[in-house]
């Protein structure tokens, strides 16, 4: 005991690499449970910053055990690029510190062709993926046609796997999209090599992190997206095709309910979304313009994984009310309140209104919220910058102010408050709850 749950309360890219960090000093184990490289975790310390898909933002400590759950969906050609990348950065990335479920699914160079072709077939209705072939693979897994990592163990068998689906997957690439598809051949004498450099990394994740929470050793589930991207209970059909939720950690790492300690729901100060999809509180000109910053720094909002900038608009607390209920979240992270910084007055969506009628709580699943409009709170701006505030009374009142709303709105603790990039730009709020 105990397994600490990190989860994005939002459209994912709410700052989860960073809290993430924080907390693995602390950490024992630190587990990524859902997705796979259409994440993008940036973590920076001091002068550097380290941009992670797929392993777990803990790794830059030295102490933690790193995990891909099998929940995940890996790119094996992505993963060694990101730990030949991290290991020329002097972090050590050896099969002691980092491990992959051997029940975690392969991403090959045919599901990132069918995710391609099946969204310029949409069209203008397309979902608006990272194209990192996660639809693809996840469906191969759910109609158990998909390639597990444990296949790896034998290269050979692994290579014949891999030419079999994409053989399979080119009928489908050129006969039904008339699309070029990867070469069966090339493409699995590349995955045997890769089998050979990841083999030692196989294990079975379940069992080691049981094993550890009997011991008493802290467990860290990194969750990726956020919840309103999952595959049940966000915005279908614009999610993802996993569950970055509290049951998709359970899941994807192979663990039960009874471990569970904190669940840590990490919220942007304000709402920002990729791809398609509704987005009541989305905002444009200035205000989204403030919101998401010109692209110069790492943290504007622009996308790690694809670089496309990201809609911006104003904290919506019905979504925000909607996640905690879903994840059972027992804290919130608020990150990037300095971001808000400059603007006033500052608006919070407090309710829904629906043909004539308010609703604080959504009345329906997410699917429809085109079909909403948002009922704002205005509250006052600060003009000050807030980036080297130490504690909570360090905060102009207006911020304060702010925060103790959003507490109240969402009737769950801030316990940490993020206020610029770096390590210690964190405020410890418990006091305050
Ligand atoms: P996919 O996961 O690449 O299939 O993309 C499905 C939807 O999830 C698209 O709207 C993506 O923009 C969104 N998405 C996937 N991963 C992330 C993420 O890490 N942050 C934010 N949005 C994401």
């Amino acid at each position: 005991m105990p397994l600490d749950v990190i989860l994005g309360s939002q459209w994912g890219d709410e700052g989860k690499g960073r809290i993430t960090d924080l907390l693995s000093a602390k950490a024992d184990i630190v587990a990524r449970f859902s997705g796979g490289d259409n994440a993008g975790h940036s973590v920076t310390v001091g002068d550097q910053l380290y941009k992670l898909h797929l392993v777990p933002s803990g790794i830059v400590h030295t102490h933690t055990t790193c995990m891909l759950g099998s929940g995940m969906v890996v790119n094996p050609v992505h993963l060694l690029d990101e730990m030949d990348y991290l290991e020329s950065e002097g972090v050590d990335v050896s099969p002691k510190r980092l491990k992959i479920s051997s029940a975690a699914h392969i991403i090959t160079p045919s599901h990132i062709a069918l995710d391609k072709a099946r969204e310029a077939q949409r069209g203008s209705a397309g979902i608006g993926t990272t194209m990192r072939g996660i639809g693809p693979a996840y469906t191969d897994k759910a109609t158990r046609s998909g390639i597990r990592a444990g296949s790896m163990t034998n290269p050979e068998e692994f290579a014949d796997l891999v030419e079999k689906h994409t053989q399979d997957a080119a009928n489908i690439l050129e006969k039904v999209f008339q699309q070029q598809a990867p070469n069966p051949t090339e493409v699995a004498l590349a995955y045997f090599d890769i089998a050979k450099r990841l083999q030692p990394y196989l294990a079975d994740i379940g069992a080691l992190i049981a094993d550890a929470l009997d011991q008493g050793k802290i467990v860290l589930a990194e969750g990726a997206q956020g919840t309103l991207l999952d595959l049940d209970h966000g915005t279908y059909p614009f999610v993802t095709s996993s569950y970055p939720t509290t049951a998709g950690a359970l899941m994807g790492l192979g663990v039960g309910p009874k471990h569970v300690r904190r669940i840590i729901g990490v919220t942007k100060s304000f709402q920002t979304r990729v791809g398609s999809g509704a987005f009541p509180t989305e905002c444009e000109g200035k205000i989204a313009q403030h919101l998401r910053g010109t692209g110069e720094h790492p943290w504007d909002e622009f996308g790690t994984t694809t670089g496309r900038p990201r809609r911006c608009g104003w904290l919506d607390g019905v979504l925000l009310r909607y996640a905690i209920r879903i994840n059972s979240i027992t804290e919130l992270t608020l990150t990037k309140l300095d971001i808000l910084s400059g603007l006033d007055p500052i608006q919070i969506c407090t309710a829904y209104q629906f043909e004539g009628t308010s609703y604080p709580d959504l009345p329906s699943d997410p699917t429809n919220l085109a079909e909403f409009s948002p009922e704002y709170e205005a509250m006052s701006g600060w003009d000050s910058d807030i980036t080297n505030a130490q504690d909570w009374d360090d905060l102009p009142a207006e911020a304060r102010a702010y925060v103790q709303r959003v507490q109240q709105l969402a009737n769950t603790p801030i316990r940490l408050i993020s206020i610029g990039p770096e390590r210690d730009q964190v405020i410890d709020n418990t006091n305050q709850d």
